[in-house]
């Protein structure tokens, strides 16, 4: 049977002692964070981490990030040098993760058997208040694998009720895209993930990182058009269809046939919807929070096809898209391709 443990200011402590006392005795709890909502299990605990790989349906060769509240814990984790310790000393709490080289109590279950660790130490009170009475906590995105992750506990109850021991109830959180994910066990250090923390913000306090093409969240193998199925992540289950070219989005969600989809855009473009429209937000961070929260909207609604716009990629922007792009079904860079979007929907 799954707690849920709604957490207000009276009940504060004790809620987070309750939890704590499932980490501890090798339970799983699911717990706000300022980006996502994480599944966590005690970090040391191999049995204790299993259970996250069932109850979402993850594949065992997918390591987990490793929580942490200050800085002695972190030593237990992994290895880290001088240099990068006292500059995270100032970042952190925040959505930045790193890759480190990992010490021997991390269990290969946590790992996927690699000799490395992300590490993360998130800026989200309750989060901090559970790892400091738990110790390090191994937490994954708490969606079921290849869903949207979860930005609100109601999502969270929905999915995962039955499937874990307890699950935190603080409402929505901040950000809503993952943590950014930076590996420093080479330099120049390298850019894993897009995600919260800024490509900018890095490179102001920690100097220039490599920021592979793929950041931006298309595939290998892609060229102007990504079909099918194989490598979407974070995906709603109606397809999605991203048309990148502005003047191109505007004029399909005018057509008629646009009818037929969920238009998700920005706050200007609504209103160049002929049909029915989810308003993503004003600004960059608006849409972040709102992203995930809204492909699942998008599920829930009658229509059979998503449509959604591209956004700048500075800033937050770059994890935005990035995860718009791992989510579609179909990549429309140009005029040229539009017409595949109705062979698509008229097969
Ligand atoms: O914001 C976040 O980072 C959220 C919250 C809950 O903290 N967590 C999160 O975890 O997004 P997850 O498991 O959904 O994504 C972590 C990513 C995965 O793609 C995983 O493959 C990668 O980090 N990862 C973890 N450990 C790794 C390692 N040792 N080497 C390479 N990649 C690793
Ligand atoms: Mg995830």
């Amino acid at each position: 049977m799954t707690r849920i443990i709604h957490i207000n200011n009276q009940n504060e402590n004790y809620a987070i002692k309750v939890c704590a006392g499932i980490i501890k005795n090798g339970g799983t709890v699911v717990f706000p964070t300022e980006t996502v909502y994480g599944l966590g299990a005690d970090a040391f605990n191999p049995g204790a981490c299993s259970k996250i790989f069932i109850a979402k349906n993850r594949p065992a060769d997918n390591p987990l990030i490793v929580h942490i509240s200050n800085m002695k814990m972190l030593d237990q984790v992994a290895y880290i040098d001088d240099g990068l310790r006292k500059k995270m000393e100032n970042i952190w709490p925040s959505p930045l993760t790193l890759l480190l080289k990992k010490k021997e109590s991390i269990p290969d279950i946590v790992s996927a058997g690699l000799d490395t660790v992300c590490v993360r130490f998130p800026d989200n009170k309750i989060a901090l208040e559970l790892i400091d009475a738990s110790g390090p906590i191994a937490a994954p995105s708490a969606n079921i694998s290849t869903r949207p992750s979860i930005v609100d506990s109601e999502t969270a109850v929905e999915e995962l009720d039955g499937r874990v021991d307890a699950i935190i109830d603080a409402g929505r959180v901040r950000y809503g895209v993952e943590s950014t994910i930076l590996d420093c066990t080479a330099e120049p250090y390298r850019l894993l993930r897009a995600g919260a923390f800024s490509v900018e913000d890095i490179e102001s306090i920690i100097g220039k990182i490599y920021v592979d093409p793929l950041a931006k969240g298309y595939n290998q193998s892609d060229v102007a058009l990504t079909p099918g199925l194989k490598y979407r992540h974070y995906a709603p289950s109606k397809k999605l269809f991203l048309i990148e070219n502005e003047e191109e989005f505007k004029k399909f969600i005018s057509s008629e046939v646009s009818k037929d989809f969920m238009v998700l855009c920005s706050k200007e473009n609504e209103k160049y919807a002929s049909g029915e429209s989810i308003v993503l937000g004003g600004d960059i961070y608006e849409i972040a929070h709102n992203l995930f929260y809204d492909f699942r909207y998008l599920d829930n609604s009658g229509k059979l096809y998503g449509v959604i716009q591209a956004f700048p990629e500075t800033g937050i922007g770059l994890a935005v898209m990035n995860r718009i792009r791992k989510a579609s079904f179909m990549i429309v860079k140009d005029k040229e391709n539009i017409d595949k979007i109705y062979r698509v929907i008229n097969e």
